[in-house]
């Protein structure tokens, strides 16, 4: 018999938190969600059981500020007290921004990597010795394609997102042969309330960059992101796109550039035709 697991989700309430929560339930684990707003967490815990197929999984929502660095031990420990240690640790929870550098104030931008790079790692700070000392245990860092290369209007959200890849891929070297494992997560665009609160704002140049890589609806990028954590992938990439992307970027940066200015140059020039609806 498959073993339950317990999995914690920070960002387990929307979007790809709350379709990979429903995938584990669906599974049969018990499942930790955590966010701040406790009836965003009540309706996926809902929503969550009733995609569990047994009475006795554990599902249940924690209201917890993530960036709240000074106070997260403790609150950590005592929802390990309470729903005992995770077995896969998700770090899910994160915010976006849309503004060139200069219409986004240091405020929002240190905001962008308090949220999205220093919480997480800080969660990781948490939960590592134990899963150190068991010699077990799974760490999923959500980075983004914007972690792999630079995207128009996310200098914030690309720093914060850079930060991850760049951490974890260290932490990765540093846990060869511990049975712990850190995977990296880069989705391309999802369909989410995240997504969903940019609509009207997006810039135009950003749209059209995102546009290229397509956009995966969340129960569908779920299920890549479980089947990459299932088998310790160190990076999960999204489908056959991004990791076009991410190989042309990488191999052929020059061409890369080129066709990114040219795009960019198109959008600029016609944003009420390329601004979604
Ligand atoms: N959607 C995309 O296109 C996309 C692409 C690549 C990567 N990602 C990454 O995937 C992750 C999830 O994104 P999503 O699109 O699913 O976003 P979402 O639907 O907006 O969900 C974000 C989740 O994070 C939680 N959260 C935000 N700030 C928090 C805080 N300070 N403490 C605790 N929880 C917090 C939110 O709940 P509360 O607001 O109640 O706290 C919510 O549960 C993010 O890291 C995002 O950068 C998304």
């Amino acid at each position: 018999m498959k073993k339950q697991r317990c999995v914690y989700i920070t960002g387990g309430s929307s979007g790809i938190g709350h379709s990979l929560a429903k995938q584990y339930a669906y599974a049969g684990d018990n499942v930790v969600l955590i966010a701040r707003d406790q009836a965003k967490l009540d309706a996926a815990v809902r929503d969550c059981k009733a995609c569990a197929n047994n009475a006795l999984q554990g599902i249940a929502g924690v209201s917890i500020d993530v960036s709240d660095i000074d106070n997260l031990p403790t609150r950590v420990t005592a929802v390990i007290e309470e729903h005992g240690e995770p077995d896969i640790l998700i770090l899910c929870a994160g915010i976006a921004g849309n503004k060139t550098f200069l219409q986004m104030s240091s405020s929002e931008f240190d905001t962008l990597i308090a949220v999205n790079f220093t919480a997480s790692r800080e969660m990781a700070r948490c939960i590592l010795p134990a899963m150190l000392k068991k010699r077990r245990g799974k760490i999923v860092f959500m980075s983004s394609m914007s972690g792999l290369m630079g995207v128009y209007g996310y200098s914030g959200y690309c720093a914060s997102k850079y930060a991850i890849t760049g951490f974890a891929q260290a932490l990765q070297q540093e846990l060869y042969d511990t049975g712990v494992n850190a995977i990296i997560v880069c989705p391309t665009e999802v369909a989410t309330p995240m997504i969903a609160a940019e609509t009207d704002t997006v810039l135009p140049q950003t749209r059209l960059l995102k546009d290229l890589a397509g956009t995966l609806p969340p129960d569908r990028a779920a299920g890549i992101i479980i089947k990459g954590i299932d088998k310790n992938r160190d990076i999960v990439l999204t489908g056959f796109v991004p990791r076009l992307f991410d190989f042309s970027h990488r191999v052929f940066p020059g061409l890369f550039r080129t066709i990114t200015r040219l795009i960019i140059g198109y959008a600029s020039r016609k944003p009420q035709d390329i601004k979604r609806v």
